[in-house]
């Protein structure tokens, strides 16, 4: 991507934005996040699409895992870059836009951790599809984001005003859409997505489903 690219609401955020996130949840991002490691192995050819400040591509790294990593923020990569050469890994990292990333069935594993949120409905179908296409099959699409809503009433309703809240500070930071709370289950078949497992994280021990980490296998032969 040019360099003279406009800069957004991530470059601006980029020096905060793991900690306020660490802070939200209690935690439990990182943990949803951290929760995928056992999914790859050395030697894999991982992809982190919207890595940001990278907590989670370095860990993968650690595992022995080949990373690229892509970002539109030139700072948010800058920081995982930084994070990868402080720990004396390597990894491909790339500025650009995820959706002009054509390594069709390249790679093992793709993750996007808290990405898709960043789309309305629409185009996030769409980057779900293409995600889907960059996977190799029978590899796993991975997704830590906030948790489409779950429980009784009352959880449901903590669970909304708790994201709402989210959505609005993020919103408010010119970082996201106002969109309802994506369910990307729902949207794995046209992508020829097979949900495998969902490890769901609440921030307090008693209280709602906020945050899951969905694995997919990417099917060999995708609907439509
Ligand atoms: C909400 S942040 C999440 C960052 C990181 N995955 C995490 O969990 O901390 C979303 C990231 O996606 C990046 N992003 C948004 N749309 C993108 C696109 N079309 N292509 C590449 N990166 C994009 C943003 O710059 C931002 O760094």
């Amino acid at each position: 991507m040019a360099d003279d690219a406009p800069p957004g609401g991530f470059d601006r955020a980029a020096w905060f934005y793991e900690p306020l996130a660490r802070i939200y949840s209690l935690g439990k991002i990182e943990a949803a996040k951290a929760s995928q490691l056992g999914l790859m192995n050395p030697g894999d050819r991982v992809l982190y699409v919207g890595v940001g400040a990278g907590e989670d591509a370095v860990l993968a790294a650690r595992v022995g895992a080949d990373l690229t990593c892509i970002d539109l923020s030139g700072r948010m990569l800058a920081r995982a870059r930084t994070k990868f050469e402080r720990a004396g890994l390597r990894g491909e990292f790339i500025r650009g836009d995820v959706f002009e990333h054509d390594r069709i069935g390249h790679y093992d594993v793709v993750a996007a951790n808290f990405f898709l949120n960043c789309f309305e409905r629409g185009p996030m179908r769409r980057m779900l599809r293409h995600l889907s296409g960059l996977v190799r099959p029978g590899g796993r699409l991975l997704i830590a984001d906030v948790a489409a809503p779950s429980g009784n009433r009352l959880q449901r309703q903590l669970h909304r005003g708790y994201n709402g809240v989210g959505l609005a500070l993020y919103w408010a930071m010119g970082l996201v859409p106002l969109h309802p709370i994506h369910d990307y289950r729902r949207y794995f078949g046209e992508a020829g997505l097979r949900c495998i497992r969902v490890r769901d994280f609440r921030v307090l021990p008693f209280g709602p489903v906020s945050f899951q980490a969905i694995e997919a296998q990417r099917l060999a032969d995708p609907e439509g």
